[in-house]
């Protein structure tokens, strides 16, 4: 796609280079949930994962390219054989299948890293390339540690990667190094020097360790780029990538500056910001760009002065164009089964009876404790039913005793495969009381490396949203649960986590590989 087309590829990595933040790792159905929303999402290429570096990769590539059809399916390999293979044994389903094989190719790398000299990387960019496009029509060639690459060497190692039938040249900023002027310089470099390279889609992969992936990815779009891989929320190695939600809403919202397009439905970005952080337990911070709960509110009197004459005084794009819309009051006690229903439709899901009719149950409880109820409770209250369906751990019953004297005790009743399970177990506060129990009744060895609680919506009676992450031998789960009762949710969240656990352990997949 040469320079002269303003339509920018939008590339998701949330799967694969997302999965790699330390603590963010998801199961199949996680990642297939992901999947869906950014097919809604109209993303032109999901990279779903690395099929080479574990069972649960492989299977979550295969599973997504079964399921999507409507976005190309990538998957990442290293520049072997074997890895290439089984990439393309994983996108076997595949509409659109993409292989995306890479190497270093800086000095640095190569040295320490590979210990390749030039010419051995040089012939394993031939052989990579040529190699993946014997198995698949598309694809995309990076050098790894790109921006600090020899740009005479990045010229060969693209040309030589053009000539093998890479259709995509993808320039990643690693290790986030690089600033905008520099980054327009490689690829005006690239666009000028290299042969063919008209004939193939530039791309960008800019991580965010000095804060400048999205602009670095927006320089290099101006320089010529027609790719930007990117994420939803930032999510990637280390300090992340560029955010999705920003590249997209910076060119949609400055575009007499960048008269650039894509296919994204920017109106379904703040629900997949929020679908990503509920999966993984990544809080987005409030003041984060487009997708931050404080992204489009007003406190300064001056502001909202401003805001009630004309919203344009303060606002540079609509919060209803990336989907977000005022909490509205949805519901009360007395709403019946059939309205209920209707707004679960129209709040996007698509859920079975089973899931329905015990969600209304919950909701009728819920209107009993709490005097208003918002979309985000019914969010909240579907979320929760629909990450428990596979659940063979269940809280039956937990009874607290909290307060200023402890020991703090919990008694605790666990349904595990059908078979009643009660303790009464002691902590230093409650929450230790309930983990403390559970972890007596479900024996593991994981550590619990998160605890976090947002209140749904505002007020005291609000519902509690706890994330629990646990990592045991190199597996990390999150569970999550909510609930008006805080304790509950907390003793939810952390059962949810078992759940997934217990799962993870009996497929035993190896631990994920680092340092990609
Ligand atoms: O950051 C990086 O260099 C990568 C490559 C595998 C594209 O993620
Ligand atoms: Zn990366």
């Amino acid at each position: 796609m040469n320079k002269n087309s303003n339509y920018i590829k939008i590339f998701d990595t949330t799967l694969r280079d997302g999965e790699q933040s330390p603590g963010a790792s998801m199961n199949i159905e996680e990642k297939l949930k992901i999947a869906l929303a950014l097919e809604e999402l109209k993303v032109d290429i999901i990279e779903a994962g690395f099929p080479a570096a574990s069972k649960g990769d492989f299977e979550a590539v295969s599973k997504i390219s079964k399921e999507i059809k409507d976005s190309s399916i990538c998957a990442l390999s290293r520049a072997s054989k074997s890895d290439i293979e089984t990439a393309a044994k994983a996108l076997n389903d595949a509409n659109a299948p993409r292989i995306h094989t890479f190497i270093s190719t800086s000095d640095l790398h190569m040295k320490h890293k590979l210990q390749l000299n030039a010419e051995e990387v040089y012939q394993k960019v031939i052989d990579s390339v040529s190699f993946a496009r014997n198995l698949c029509d598309d694809v995309e060639w990076s050098c790894e540690d790109g921006t600090r690459t020899n740009m005479d060497f990045m010229c060969r190692t693209v040309e030589a990667a053009i000539k093998n039938g890479a259709s995509t040249i993808n320039i990643p900023d690693t290790v986030g190094y690089s600033i905008p002027d520099e980054f327009t310089n490689i690829i005006n470099h690239l666009m000028n020097t290299v042969p063919n390279i008209d004939k193939v889609t530039i791309s960008t992969h800019c991580h965010n360790d000095l804060g400048l992936a999205v602009a670095n990815s927006l320089a290099g779009v101006r320089a010529g780029a027609r790719q930007i891989e990117c994420t939803i929320n930032g999510l990637g190695e280390r300090a992340g990538n560029a955010a999705m939600e920003e590249v997209v809403m910076a060119m949609r919202t400055r575009n007499d500056m960048m008269p650039y397009e894509t296919n994204i439905v920017t109106e379904k970005l703040t629900k997949t910001s929020k679908l990503v952080s509920t999966v993984t337990g990544f809080p987005v911070q409030f003041n984060k760009a487009i997708v931050g709960k404080n992204a489009f509110a007003h406190e300064a009197g001056i502001h909202q002065d401003g805001m009630l004459k004309n919203n344009k005084t303060y606002e540079i794009m609509t919060p209803e164009s990336v989907g977000v819309s005022e909490s509205n009051l949805v519901m009360g006690k007395h709403s019946g089964r059939h309205a209920f229903k209707q707004k679960i439709i129209e709040l996007g899901y698509n859920v079975n009876d089973n899931v329905i009719e015990e969600a209304f149950e919950n909701f009728k409880s819920l209107a009993d404790k709490k005097k208003n109820i918002y979309d985000e409770d019914i969010i909240a209250i579907i979320d929760d039913q629909v990450i428990r369906i596979n659940d063979s751990i269940i809280l039956k019953d937990l009874q607290v005793i909290a307060g200023t004297k402890g020991p703090q005790q919990a008694e605790i009743s666990l349904m595990i495969e059908d078979k009643l399970n009660n303790i009464t177990s002691t902590g230093d506060g409650p929450v230790d009381a309930i983990f403390n129990g559970l972890s007596k009744l479900v024996p593991h060895k994981a550590k619990l490396l998160l605890y976090q609680v947002h209140a749904v919506t505002e007020g005291t009676d609000a519902q509690a949203e706890v994330s629990v992450r646990l990592s045991e031998d190199g597996k990390t789960v999150v569970g999550l649960g909510s609930d008006t009762d805080t304790l509950v949710a907390s003793a939810k969240a952390y059962i949810n986590a078992l759940n997934k656990l217990v799962v993870k352990r009996e497929k035993s997949a190896p631990a994920k590989m680092s340092g990609v």
